[in-house]
C-alpha cells in the first residue's frame, strides 16, 4: 500500500513548495511512482511540478451530473467515473497528478463523491507514495480524512496565524488518531531574529518539528519566472526536504 503525505497549513504558509518538492525529490530518490494529489481548488501543484493539466475531478462530477441522461446504453455512472478518472491522471516522469479541482455546487453529490473517492482510493495501491496538497484552513481535513494519512505535515512560519491554524488543525485531527498515523510541523521562511519566538511557539504544538526551511531568494525566482520547481538548483532547499523524506520514509519503513 503505498504511504501518503498530507501537506496543511495556514494560507501562504508554502504547502504547495514543499508538496511539490516532496513529489520531485521522492522520485530523485528513486522512491517512486508518486501519485501527486491537488486538493486545493485553487490548483496549483501542476504548475510548480510542469504538468499541464487538462481535467479535474471537479470537471468530471460535472461532467457525470451533465451527461447522465446521454450515458451510452449499458454504461452505468460507476464506469463513467472510472473511465473519467483514467483521463484526468496526468502521467509526469516518475510521478502522476490528479487535480481535484472545485468543491461541489449544491446538487446531490454524495454518492458520486463516494464513487470517486472509492475509485480514486483503489489508485493508490499502484504507487509507493501519495502526497497531498490540501487546500489552507482546516474543513477539508476533516473531510477528507476519510482516507488514511500516514504522515500530516503542518507547515508553519513567522506568522503567529500560522501557529493558531496548526494548534486548531492538532485539535481537530485529535480524533482522527486511526486515520492519521503521525503529525508533524515544519517551519518555512522563518527570518533568523525571528527564531527564538518561533521555536517558543512550537514548544505549544504537540506535534514534532523536523526542521526550519529557510527563505530562498532562488527558488523565488523560479516562481517570479514563472518556471517549475525541476528549475531548482544549486539550493540548499532540497536538503530540507530530503530531511523530511527521511523523517517520514523512517517512520512508515521505507527508508
Ligand atoms: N522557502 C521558501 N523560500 C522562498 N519562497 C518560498 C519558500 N516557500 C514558499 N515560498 C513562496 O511563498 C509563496 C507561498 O508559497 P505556497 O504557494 O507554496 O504556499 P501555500 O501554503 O501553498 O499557499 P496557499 O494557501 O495559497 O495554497 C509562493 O510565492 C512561494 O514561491
Ligand atoms: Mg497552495
Amino acid at each position: 500500500m503505498a504511504k501518503s503525505i498530507a501537506v496543511a497549513g495556514k494560507g501562504g504558509t508554502g504547502k504547495s513548495t514543499i508538496a511539490a518538492l516532496l513529489v520531485l525529490h521522492l522520485c530523485e530518490k528513486g522512491m517512486g511512482p508518486v501519485l501527486a494529489v491537488d486538493a486545493d481548488p485553487d490548483s496549483n501543484l501542476g504548475t510548480l511540478l510542469g504538468v499541464e493539466t487538462a481535467k479535474s475531478i471537479g470537471d468530471l462530477r460535472e461532467e457525470v451530473l451533465k451527461e447522465m441522461k446521454n450515458f451510452p446504453a449499458g454504461m452505468s455512472k460507476a464506469s463513467y467515473v472510472e473511465a473519467g478518472l483514467h483521463q484526468i491522471i496526468e502521467e509526469a516522469s516518475g510521478f502522476d497528478l490528479i487535480t481535484m479541482g472545485r468543491g461541489e455546487g449544491s446538487g446531490c453529490y454524495c454518492s458520486l463523491n463516494n464513487m470517486i473517492r472509492k475509485f480514486s482510493q483503489d489508485l493508490y495501491p499502484s504507487y509507493s507514495w501519495v502526497v497531498i496538497d490540501n487546500e489552507a484552513g482546516l474543513e477539508h481535513i476533516s473531510r477528507r480524512t476519510t482516507q488514511y494519512i500516514d504522515s500530516l505535515i503542518v507547515v508553519v512560519n513567522d506568522n503567529p496565524l500560522s501557529f493558531d491554524c496548526a494548534e486548531r488543525i492538532e485539535n481537530l485531527t485529535e480524533d482522527l488518531k486511526s486515520r492519521i498515523k503521525k503529525k508533524f510541523l515544519v517551519t518555512n521562511m522563518v527570518r533568523d531574529g525571528r527564531k527564538d519566538e518561533v521555536h517558543r511557539r512550537l514548544s505549544g504544538l504537540k506535534s514534532e518539528h523536523i526542521c526550519d526551511i529557510p527563505y530562498d531568494a532562488k527558488l523565488e525566482e523560479i516562481v517570479y519566472e514563472d518556471k517549475p520547481l525541476t528549475s531548482l538548483s544549486d539550493s540548499p532547499t532540497p536538503g530540507y526536504i530530503d530531511l523530511i523524506i527521511e523523517k517520514i520514509g523512517g517512520i512508515n519503513g521505507n527508508s
